[in-house]
Order: structure tokens, then sequence, then C-alpha cells
């Protein structure tokens, strides 16, 4: 291809992007027949394709991200004027959006102290990880050093989160993994693993106890969760599940991690997750949500206990986290975060979150009484999925070319939802949605009534 400056040549776009970009998680050989999908411009709640075509965005920029919604004037002339006065230092040193951030989220966090920047919902995790093998050897003789990990979660892309995927279709072909990691059995009730028990969340809960007893509660140093589960299928835990899981930490000092990658800044209408469950973590992780893709930032949080672990003996030089993540210095994040926080307090995101939320999950138990393979419908705030299944009495999952299919009929009729995708074999079966904290009433209608007509088409 010749060079030159061809923006506004969208034909062009499209084939250079067709001869040279390798798409995330997408199988390329229809590209050898059809265009890919390139978004050139978003507005609110919608986005534009190359070919002019309007999108109702339903999953906030495919991954649960654009919280605040596309075309915010005020978060680019935030990051524009910060990128100006100072783009980048190492995190080394502290900057004024850095500080100001930090003190910021940390008002909506009581409990944590400490904030450390990096870029990725992965890089964030793995930052935890090594703060916790690092505790291990400090406190406990390198003995305390094994991670649990729960069946279903997902926690990054990197070989060593990747180890702790709950996941198998994500981890499989990447081993060997890191060791050290274990899994623990999900909470999902739809797919009950303990039909005999009284309290289905505490015998969810009582099964990482029984882990933790296998492995030997002097090897377990931490245990990662999400609030609530995302791409393994929107999870949200049963009743009594997170207060028992709580106890059993407490009870064999294993340190609290909860992954609010996805949750984190409001999406279940707190703002964050666990905050629904009345948890006290020990670490909390974030980051798509926090500048709501205007800028890469993620954050590892702690409390203050942790973070004193890390400067006890200031003659040793090995006693402090010996980690950098050279672009969790950029500035444009934390400018970025702050801006969006702001948006989120001023227009009362969190208030609309919890109604058109409420109004979503109504719709969508609507749909179930109208289409038998709708098997199950969980969510929390602006985060919902509808579990689809071949069989409702055998729950036997619908195969995942049909829920594709769904998909791709929303998609034909201007809305684009998402699905849990290459994550458990047999079971990507559950479409989900996150749009925009922004969304209407009239909107959930669109989006739903997309669904409705996909599925009548689909499955007759
Ligand atoms: C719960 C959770 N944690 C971590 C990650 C990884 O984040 P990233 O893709 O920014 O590395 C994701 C990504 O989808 C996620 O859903």
């Amino acid at each position: 291809m010749e060079s030159g400056f061809y923006t506004n040549d969208l034909e062009r776009v499209v084939e250079a992007d067709r001869a040279h970009i390798w798409h995330h998680l997408s199988p390329h050989k229809k590209y050898e027949t059809q265009d890919p999908l390139v978004i050139v411009e978003g507005k609110g709640i919608h986005v534009w394709d190359a070919r002019g075509r309007k999108f109702l965005d339903a999953v906030s920029g495919g991954v649960w991200t654009v919280n605040v919604g596309y075309g915010r004037v005020s978060i680019a002339d935030a990051v524009r004027d910060q990128l100006v006065k100072l783009n980048y230092f190492a995190g080394s040193a502290g900057s004024i959006p850095g500080a100001l951030f930090a003190e910021k989220l940390l008002t909506k966090m009581p409990g944590m102290s400490r904030v450390y920047y990096s870029n990725s919902g992965s890089e964030a995790n793995e930052k935890v990880y090594k703060m916790v093998r690092q505790i291990a050897h400090k406190k406990y003789g390198g003995k305390k050093y094994k991670i649990l990990f729960r069946d279903r979660d997902y926690h990054g892309t990197t070989i060593t989160t990747l180890s702790t995927s709950g996941q198998p279709e994500r981890a499989a072909q990447y081993g060997p993994l890191t060791p050290g990691f274990v899994e623990v059995p999900h909470c999902l009730e739809y797919r009950n693993q303990y039909p005999d028990a009284e309290s289905y969340g505490i015998a969810a809960a009582n099964a990482i106890e029984d882990v933790i007893l296998r492995e030997g509660p002097e090897t377990v140093g931490a245990i990662v969760l999400e609030p609530v589960t995302a791409g393994g299928g929107v999870i949200t835990p049963p009743e009594g599940y997170w207060p028992r899981v709580q106890e059993i930490c407490k009870k064999y000092d294993i340190l609290l991690h909860i992954d609010e990658v996805v949750c984190g800044l409001g999406r279940t209408g707190t703002w964050f997750g666990y905050q629904n469950y009345d948890i006290k973590p020990d670490f909390v992780t974030m980051a798509k949500g926090v500048a709501s893709g205007y800028a890469a930032i993620s954050c590892t949080v702690t409390t203050e206990e942790v973070f004193n672990m890390f400067k006890e003996n200031p003659d040793d030089p090995m006693d402090y986290f010996r980690d950098i993540s050279t672009f969790g210095g950029c500035t444009a994040g934390p400018a970025a975060g702050l801006e969006n926080i702001r948006i989120i307090e001023e227009e009362g995101l969190l208030e609309n979150v919890l109604t058109q939320g409420a109004y979503l999950m109504e719709r969508l138990h609507g749909l179930m009484d109208k289409h038998q393979v709708v098997g199950d419908v969980r969510g929390k705030g602006l985060f919902c999925g509808a579990e689809l299944v071949a069989d409702r009495v055998t729950k036997e999952p619908a195969h995942e070319s049909k829920v594709a299919a769904v998909v791709a009929e929303c998609l034909a009729q201007g809305v684009i939802i998402g699905m849990t995708n290459r994550s458990l074999d047999g079971l990507n079966n559950t479409l989900c949605l996150s749009p925009a904290y922004i969304v209407t009433r009239g909107e959930i209608d669109v989006i739903v009534d997309a669904i409705d007509n996909a599925l009548t088409k689909v499955f007759g």
C-alpha cells in the first residue's frame, strides 16, 4: 500500500486493516471473504462503522469498558491539558493527576489506602500475585505462596494470569503454565454442584475451605475472586456466599484479592462490586472502567497493613516492592480517571445504573417467559446475562453456534451484544449485556427487542 494520509478514505482503511491487523480473540480465515468490523466513531451509546452503519452498543466497547459513553469532550480535554503539561514521568516519582486521582478513588473505598498504577487488568492482577509471593517470603519463609482462583473466573491474558483462569479454553495450548495456583469450584447456583445443601451459598464457600484443607492452610497465601463473574457467564454470588468466604479467609490467614476489572467504578450500581456484599478485601484491582477507555490505566489498591509489610526493614535493600510498569507513569490515565469519576458523580450515573439495570432485568425475565431457550437470567446493575439452553429441564446448554447466531442477528439489527466466548467448553452459551451507564429505558427496549427477534429467528 502507498504511504499517505487516508483517514477519510474508509475503503482504504478497511483494506489496510484486512492486510495488516491481527485482531484480538478472532479467527481470521473469515476475513479472506468478508470485511472486518472497523469502528470509526462513537457518540453517547452509539458507534458507527466504516460502512456508515450505526449500532447501539450494549456492551460498552465490546468488553465492559466505555462506561460513561463515547464522545466525552471533557475527558478528552482533561487528557489533552495534562499531556501538554506533563505526559510522562516514571512511577518512581509522583504526578499531579496520579496523586489526586488516588486520593479521590480512595474516598470510594473505605478501608483501602494505597494505589499502584499500571496499564491493564492482567498487569494489575499480576502485581497482587507478586506482592503475595513477596509477603510469603518475608513472613512465612516462602511457604504461604499458593494463590487460589475459582472455576469460571478470568483474571487476564499473560501466562501467569492465565494460570489463574477458571476458563479452560482461554488457557488451553498456552501451557506449561505458572505453578502455585490452585482452582476452587464455581458458585453458579443454576449449575448446582451441591443439590442436597441447605444453603447453596454456604456450600459453595465451604468448597473453598475443602481446597484449603487439602492443600494445607500454611501453603495458601491468597484467593482471587471476581465479585460478579463476568466472562465466565455473568455469575452473581448466591446468598450467604461472601460472608462465609470472608470468614474462611480470616480463619486461615488468607489474603482476599477482589478482581474488579469489570465491576469497578460503578458497573453494578455501587462504586465497586464487592461493596454489594459487605466484604473487606486486602487487594482490589481495576482497569476497564477506571477511565472508561479514554486512556489505558489500571490500579492495584491495597490496605495500609499490606503496604506496611513492604517497608518494615529500611536496612534491607530488598525490603520493598521491586516492580515497575513503565506506562504506569503515564499521566493521561489518572487525568481521565478523575474526570470519569466526576461525570459519574455529577450525572448521577450510579442511580441510573440501578434504575435501568432493574428495568433490563425485568425485560430479560419477560424474554424468559416467552422463549423456552432462555434458561436463566442473572445480573447486578447494568451487568446482565441470559443463559441459553437446548432443554430447560436437563439444562443442556444451547450450542454455541446458535448463541453466536443470536449475537450476529442482533448485529444485523444494529445492536451489539456479547456472549461467553471461547471460555468454557460446551458452556459458551450466555448472552452478555453491559450498556453504558447513560443508557435510557427506550434504549433498553431497543436492545431487548432485538434479542427477542433474534431468538425467534434462530430458535423459532
Ligand atoms: C475480570 C477480569 N480481570 C482481568 C481482565 C484482564 O484485563 P486486561 O484485558 O485489561 O488485561 C479481564 C478482561 O476481560 C477481566 O474480565
